[in-house]
């Protein structure tokens, strides 16, 4: 027969509680997984161009190696990486992308990941302000690369549980890379090397695989 008072009450704490229960399990989570992932660290630690060049025919030739460390700076959680690609994107188009065979890395340790890109790309046709940017790059004999490295990851827990899988994107920008051998009369190649010492990359994780 209808609700009284104390039935109403008793409703209202319940949803209050659920409430409560579920705002202490999203912070619980983010404790446990938001924070771990945040304490990955990427650096590009070396970049080296040996090869960049268009020809009539819309083809640009590369050659671009790049050393990335990746650390992991927690001190409970190891964590693994899998299903790892990473492609290069220049003057608003995607050149190549490689695979990488999964690795795990241990708490506050480091490793370093030596990527190749080598190749041609057809159809590289630039337009508009790509065009502006590559031909005034060109000239001053150095480019503006970036180097996407998209991976999964999964936390493991001290006392032997696993996290859900998380992908997560890292963007490392190589400006100003020069070209080594280049005959540009701007360039400078006394200072290479130093110039992409320890740059740090962007992290952005992306979603929640569950
Ligand atoms: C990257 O590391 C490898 C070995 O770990 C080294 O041979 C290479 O010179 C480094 N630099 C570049 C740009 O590849
Ligand atoms: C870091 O990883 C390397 C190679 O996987 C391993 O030899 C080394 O013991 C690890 N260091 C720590 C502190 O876990
Ligand atoms: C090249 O760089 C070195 C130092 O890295 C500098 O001393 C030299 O003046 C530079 N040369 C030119 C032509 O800019």
């Amino acid at each position: 027969m209808g609700c009284n008072r104390s039935t109403v009450c008793a409703v209202c704490c319940c949803l209050l509680t659920i409430m409560i229960s579920i705002g202490g399990i999203v912070c619980l989570v983010a404790f446990l997984l938001v924070v771990p992932l945040h304490k990955m660290k990427f650096h590009v630690i070396d970049a080296s161009l040996t090869e960049f060049y268009l020809t009539n025919d819309d083809i640009l030739h590369y050659n671009l190696a790049v050393n990335i460390s990746v650390r992991n700076n927690n001190k409970m959680e190891r964590i693994s990486y899998s299903d790892i690609s990473s492609n290069i994107m220049c003057y608003g188009q995607s050149l190549t992308s490689i695979s990488l065979s999964s690795f795990r890395l241990g708490t506050k340790n480091t490793t370093s990941l030596h990527l190749v890109f080598q190749g041609q790309s057809t159809s590289f046709n630039l337009q508009g302000s790509d065009l502006r940017d590559f031909s005034n790059d060109q000239r001053d004999g150095s480019y503006m690369i970036y180097v996407d490295l998209f991976l999964t990851t999964q936390l493991k827990y001290a006392g032997g549980g696993d996290s859900t899988k998380n992908d997560i994107v890292v963007e490392c920008e190589l400006s100003r890379l020069p070209l080594l051998g280049s005959s540009s009369l701007f360039s400078n190649q006394s200072g290479i090397g130093d110039l992409f010492h320890s740059k740090r990359c962007e992290v952005y994780i992306e979603n929640n695989e569950g």
